[in-house]
């Protein structure tokens, strides 16, 4: 059985999915929501924001995700995003292509995870036919082992098509793990592709809709510094300095306000 990283206070190490899933099995929810019911705050989290994925993660998670919850990181990478988050908050499940495991196929039961993190190549230039060919060459190599495995992308879609392939069949894997009213989080950003503005965050959106996600918020992250830029003659589209942070319910079409909406203690 393939073998997944699981951070967590209690068991640091490698794990098998049966004992992650032993482990995580009895309601693990003692946590407490953003702020304990009565008690009034004007901290609050607002939607956009200038910085980094790692700033702006743990304030996604605060608001909209139970401590204590069963996260599954589907697309680990470097593990950016938890670099800010003390490992005992959430029982991390840390999955990523690199280390075996696709996020369109999940190692887990039906409905057994309380949050799924996707975060996906989210430039068309990532999933090129011949590695030679993918975006980030040169001095730019970081960043393509930062986004992607390195490697070409055989069969399926093309250009912008092929990361919305992955986004939605990824969101529809993530469907089928959450537990109802679980909480999927996908970050995302858009993108120009053959001179045409392709506003990812749309179609995935309305993608998603379509499955039985309520799409509950959505945050803004612009980053510090300015974009690296090549010359060119004209400009035709505002160059995108922004990123975003989706946030969806698993409703399956229901009133997302409905009774029933989960908080953690169930
Ligand atoms: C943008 S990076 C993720 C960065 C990560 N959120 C972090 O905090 O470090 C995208 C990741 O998606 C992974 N990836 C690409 N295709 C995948 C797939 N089909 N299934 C799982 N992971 C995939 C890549 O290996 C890469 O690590």
């Amino acid at each position: 059985m393939k073998r997944i990283a699981v951070r967590d206070s209690d068991a640091e190490g490698d794990l098998s999915v049966r004992e992650q899933l032993e482990l995580y099995a009895a309601p693990p929810l003692t946590g407490r929501r953003k702020s304990p019911d009565g008690i009034t705050t004007s901290e609050l989290i607002c939607t956009a924001h200038v910085g980094v994925n790692e700033d702006l993660f743990p304030l996604v998670m605060k608001l909209h995700v139970p401590e204590g919850s069963v996260v599954a990181d589907v697309t680990h990478g470097l593990g950016i995003f938890w670099k800010k988050l003390p490992k005992s908050r959430y029982r991390l499940l840390a999955t990523d292509l690199k280390m075996g495991v696709d996020c369109r196929h999940l190692p887990y039961e039906d409905g057994s995870i309380d949050c799924v993190v996707l975060d996906p190549p989210y430039m068309e230039g990532l999933f090129r036919r011949s590695a030679d060919h993918l975006a980030g060459a040169g001095s730019y190599a970081a960043f393509r082992d930062t986004y992607s495995n390195g490697e070409g992308t055989t069969g399926g879609p093309k250009y912008h098509d092929a990361v919305l392939d992955l986004y939605f069949k990824a969101g529809k894997e993530a469907y089928r793990v959450l537990r109802k009213q679980g909480v999927l989080i996908v970050k995302c950003q858009d993108e120009v592709s053959a001179n045409m503005q392709r506003l990812t965050h749309v179609e995935i959106i309305n993608e998603y809709a379509s499955m039985g996600f309520y799409a509950k918020d959505l945050l803004v992250l612009v980053r510090p510094n300015r974009p690296a830029v090549s010359r060119i003659k004209r400009q035709e589209h505002a160059r995108k300095n922004h990123s975003y942070f989706l946030v969806f319910v698993k409703t399956g079409g229901g009133n997302p306000r409905g009774k029933g909406l989960w908080n953690g203690h169930s």
